[in-house]
């Protein structure tokens, strides 16, 4: 008998038909994220669940007796419950590499957004105030040439890294658990410590994953560091940040701006104090997402799935995962 395998996202026509070659599916499309109830009912028979971001702990193991995997359509795994999987015998996979160029395309997007003010001028003209084209009032600052600090040198730091030293000869430190010295080498980027990189650039750049470690490891004390003219822009997850205390320095002028694509509370809530703020450019979750960046993702996560439920290895176990 094929596995059965819940999915709790719409996927693309080649992934649902490489999975129904080996397994059975059952799919929730709809533009709501299905309701808690729905989906343990759901899960109750699956062999396998392909999400993004769903909170996998012990309440929704226990609604899933059969579950053998979840993969993730994302790099991030901070929604798995690892202690709380591995009691089950659950096991986790994910789609890292496959976004790395994508993600920092979009951390790019970020740093000249804000730089340049590009979505709050163009609420300028939206709202009828374009007069003329030259005042100081429009003004940004430059990225080229400026100075940029990576937090998380992974392979998505890397990839800022190159666009930063070769295509816009920024001047680069990073920050990682561990030293990177063929980054080092490979790009000409300086490794510094967590406070001297914050005092010392004018774009810091948020990449590390949510772990226990890092976990607010951008608090007031951190923020304070910054340079009053620098931007911080967050691509990690929102709850690596106080999110308090960025918009607290955001509303005093402490720091010139931030760019955001993650938020500890997502969807952002409608009266959330970020969106008041001229000086913040605010994304809602998109670092991987463009089509071919997402489609290449459903199907390395349906991969996954299917190579766990035949016995096999995956391609993307979960490091908390390998043996
Ligand atoms: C991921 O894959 O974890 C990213 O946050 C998606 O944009």
């Amino acid at each position: 008998m094929k596995p059965h395998v819940f999915i709790d996202r719409a996927i693309p026509d080649a992934v649902k038909a490489y999975l129904l070659e080996r397994c059975t599916i059952d799919l929730w499309e709809e533009e709501d994220t299905i309701p808690r109830d729905q989906l343990y009912k759901r899960l109750s028979a699956a062999d396998g669940y392909i999400t993004a971001g769903r909170k996998i702990d012990s309440l929704l193991l226990e609604a899933a007796p059969n579950l053998k995997v979840v993969s993730t359509v994302s790099v991030g795994y901070n929604h798995f419950d690892i202690e709380a999987m591995k009691e089950k015998g659950v096991l986790g996979t994910h789609t890292p590499e496959v976004l790395d160029e994508t993600v920092a395309d979009l951390v790019f997007s970020l740093m000249l957004g804000s730089a340049r003010r590009v979505a709050e001028l163009d609420r300028y003209i939206r709202d009828g105030q374009w007069k003329r084209g030259d005042g100081e009032n429009l003004y940004g600052i430059d990225v080229h040439h400026a100075k940029l600090g990576i937090i998380g040198m992974g392979r998505i730091g890397e990839a800022v890294a190159r666009r930063a030293v070769f295509g816009f000869e920024m001047d680069v430190q990073y920050h990682n658990r561990t030293r990177k010295l063929e980054a080092e080498e490979k790009f000409g980027v300086q490794y510094a410590e967590l406070d001297e990189l914050l005092e010392n650039n004018d774009f810091i750049v948020l990449l590390t994953p949510l772990t226990d470690a890092t976990k607010g490891m951008i608090g007031k004390r951190e923020i304070g560091l910054m340079q009053s003219s620098a931007f911080f822009i967050n691509a990690s997850r929102g709850a690596t940040v106080d999110e308090g205390a960025l918009i607290d320095a955001l509303r005093e002028g402490s720091i010139r701006g931030a760019g955001l694509d993650v938020f500890l509370q997502e969807p952002l809530p409608k009266d959330h104090p970020l969106l008041g703020l001229p000086n913040v450019l605010l994304l809602p979750h998109i670092g991987s997402a463009t089509f071919k960046t997402r489609d290449e993702m459903a199907m390395v996560a349906a991969r996954n799935l299917v190579a766990v439920l035949q016995g096999e290895e995956p391609l993307y176990l979960v490091p908390e995962f390998i043996e």
